[in-house]
């Protein structure tokens, strides 16, 4: 039976399984983290492990983000790859991204182990296989950056263990990693909350700033916590306009479906498009789906707010997994999440530009489990005055001009969205809308962003996205209003989904 999990929380996340808010009743830390998702309890994590006192807070449930839509692939293999990082950040920036990346993956299964989480990490082999844009000397030359990059025991070439997913040499790169994150995270936490942390949950965070060499948080309910330090982990970062404006909000999009018991074997799947598609197994006891294993297949991305045809993107997902991966059968469920993608493809952890006190770990660029355990890793090093090899190469100061490009590029979605302002709306009146659907419509000088739900009521919203001014666009999916220019995402009511946003849209009529 085919289930579309249409807005994706309810797929993996089960927040009962969490440890219960705690109560702000101190509002004085060494720490502050501001974002309840993989990196921000990871960081929490090490820096209790460290004898720091952490108070998190995050405006949803634990892990209620992006974090629970993740496909849980755990890489070490530069996800734009290896050449492309040497191409940018010389051998030098290709070596540091292979190297932390392991060194996440080692240290994610070193807390498993430590914490004895029950949560199916697993190591596993990963393949990277061409597809048609990428020749077989283009994929030796991607199999030279690797070994370049540290990965000296990659192989190339390599076959996929079914000649149905390429028959063509593909690489094999050894001890890649998959688990269940939320089981994870939910160990996490708790270990958390046993060394002293607080993980307070549905409080919102109007603003991080310092004063005198102390971080300030205020919260939407009009407490402040006040810290030595901030770190502000919250997928698409709510402070730092130099760094919004240097990676881009792209919408993934992932499915689970049956998949008879050992039919493909476990390992972790990807090609080489732009954007590529990515596949792993999963036994089906986990998912509480009985005798079948599920195998899940993501990809057909797009820049948010610029495309509303997800189902067919779905169809396509499955269009390109079916004849490569045998034995595919009913679709469980789908899903769908938002990535930020950096202009020069590393992500940005470390100090706010221009802050002493504040840190920020944001553009995961698809690989977010690892990048928030490297933030974990290096904010609690920079915090504590130890150097860090990674630094230079994750710091948000940093300055790649060959990305300039890119940046442009990237930039240019926010002109027509700024000048949308002007332009008529997509419909001219909102009787129009059929139960379920919604548009951006002129009222006047305004434009509004009119949701007609099942029951026929409306519900209106400013369309002006609360950051920089640009017009959001209606997410059918995940019924919610997106801002093509920087991520910023809003409830049909105009709560704050993500930021940078931290103001809702006003309400309309
Ligand atoms: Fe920047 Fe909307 S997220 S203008």
């Amino acid at each position: 039976m085919e289930q579309n999990s249409g807005s994706t929380e309810s797929v993996w996340l089960n927040s009962a399984n969490f440890p219960p808010s705690d109560a702000l009743t101190e509002t004085e830390c060494d720490v502050c983290i501001v974002g309840g998702g993989v990196a921000g309890l990871s960081c929490a994590y090490q820096l209790c492990q460290e004898g720091v006192s952490v108070i998190l807070v995050d405006d949803g449930p634990l892990a209620g983000g992006e974090t629970c839509r993740t496909t849980a692939h755990l890489s070490s293999v530069a996800d734009d790859l290896f050449s492309e990082i040497e191409r940018l950040h010389g051998k030098e920036g290709a070596r540091i991204t292979y190297e932390s990346h392991a060194a996440a993956i080692d240290r994610i299964e070193e807390i498993v182990t430590i914490e004895n989480i029950d949560c199916d990490f697993q190591r596993l082999d990963g393949y990277l296989f061409p597809a048609d844009n990428m020749d077989d000397e283009a994929m030796r030359e991607e199999y030279e950056a690797a070994v370049r990059a540290g990965f000296h025991d990659a192989q190339y070439p390599a076959n996929t263990p079914l000649p149905s997913i390429s028959s063509r040499p593909s690489i094999r790169f050894p001890r890649q990693a998959q688990f269940d994150m939320i089981k994870y995270l939910v160990g996490v936490a708790k270990a958390v909350q046993r060394d002293g942390g607080k993980l307070v949950t549905n409080q919102a965070v109007e603003s991080v700033s310092e004063e005198d060499e102390t971080a300030i948080i205020k919260l939407a309910n009009g407490a402040t916590v006040t810290a030595r330090h901030a770190i502000v982990a919250t997928n698409a970062p709510i402070v730092s306009l130099t760094i919004q404006v240097r990676q881009a909000p792209y919408r993934t999009y992932a499915l689970s479906a049956d998949i008879a018991p050992s039919a493909v074997p476990a390992a972790l799947y990807w090609d080489t498009l732009d954007p590529y598609h990515y596949v792993r197994l999963q036994k089906g006891d986990t998912l509480k789906d009985g005798e079948t294993d599920q195998i899940i297949i993501g990809g057909e991305d797009h820049k948010t707010g610029l495309a509303d045809d997800a189902e067919a993107r779905f169809e396509k997902l499955l269009e390109w997994a079916r004849p490569r991966f045998p034995g595919i059968g009913a679709v469980r469920h789908k899903w769908s999440g938002q990535v930020m993608e950096p202009v020069d493809y590393v992500a940005f952890i470390g100090k706010v530009p221009g802050r002493s006190n504040i840190f920020l770990t944001t553009g995961d660029s698809g690989m977010g489990i690892t990048h928030s355990t490297i933030a974990a890793l290096l904010i609690s090093d920079l915090i504590h005055g130890r150097d860090n090899p990674w630094a230079e190469l994750y710091s948000p100061n940093r300055v790649t001009l060959k990305s300039l490009p890119t940046m442009l590029k990237e930039n240019f979605t926010a002109v027509p969205r700024l000048g949308a302002q002007l332009t008529p709306g997509e419909i001219k009146c909102r009787d129009d809308l059929e139960p379920g659907s919604a548009a951006v419509i002129r009222h006047g000088r305004k434009k509004v962003g009119v949701y007609r739900d099942d029951a026929g009521a409306f519900h209106q919203v400013s369309a002006t996205c609360t950051h920089l001014g640009c017009v959001v666009a209606w997410n059918p999916l995940e019924k919610s209003w997106d801002c093509p220019c920087h991520g910023s995402r809003f409830d049909v009511d105009g709560t704050v989904l993500n930021g940078p946003a931290t103001t809702p849209l006003s309400r309309e009529g």
